[in-house]
């Protein structure tokens, strides 16, 4: 009986850990309220060269799906920090935005080009 009683507990416990550990698995959680506002620079700044729904070029490529991809046009690995700076500094036929957009906006749009 009390040994029943401490395999079930054992059960209990081992359920529960995995719960957590399963919790832990899921993809980092995206904070709408950002998303929306990156959404709203979006549109303002980039939306005149870059289409976010397809990849096809507009002025600049179309950056659906942008961080799916592995490299940049310019052979530069796609991370957070490689597109934060290539919106800083902008490139050959795209300005930079380093004073144009202040480091929240430029969160927000990092975090709306990674639902992209
Ligand atoms: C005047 C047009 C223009 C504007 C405005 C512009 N871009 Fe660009 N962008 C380009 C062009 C053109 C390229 C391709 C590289 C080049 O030719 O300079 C590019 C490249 C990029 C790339 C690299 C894409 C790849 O696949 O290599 C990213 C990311 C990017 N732009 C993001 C942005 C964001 C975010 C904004 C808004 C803050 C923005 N761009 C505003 C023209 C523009």
């Amino acid at each position: 009986m009390i040994q029943s009683r401490r395999r079930m507990l054992l059960a209990l416990a081992l359920s529960a850990g995995l719960m957590v550990f399963a919790g832990c698995q899921r993809a980092p959680k995206v904070d709408p309220a950002l998303v929306a506002r990156g959404k709203m620079v979006f549109e303002d700044q980039c939306a005149l060269c870059h289409d976010a729904a397809t990849a096809e070029k507009k002025v600049g490529p179309g950056l659906k799906g942008l961080f799916q991809r592995s490299t940049m046009e310019n052979g530069k690995p796609i991370t957070e920090a490689t597109v934060r700076e290539n919106i800083d500094k902008g490139s050959e036929n795209m300005p930079s935005f380093k004073d144009t957009l202040t480091p929240e906006e430029k969160d927000a749009l990092i975090a709306f080009l990674k639902t992209l």
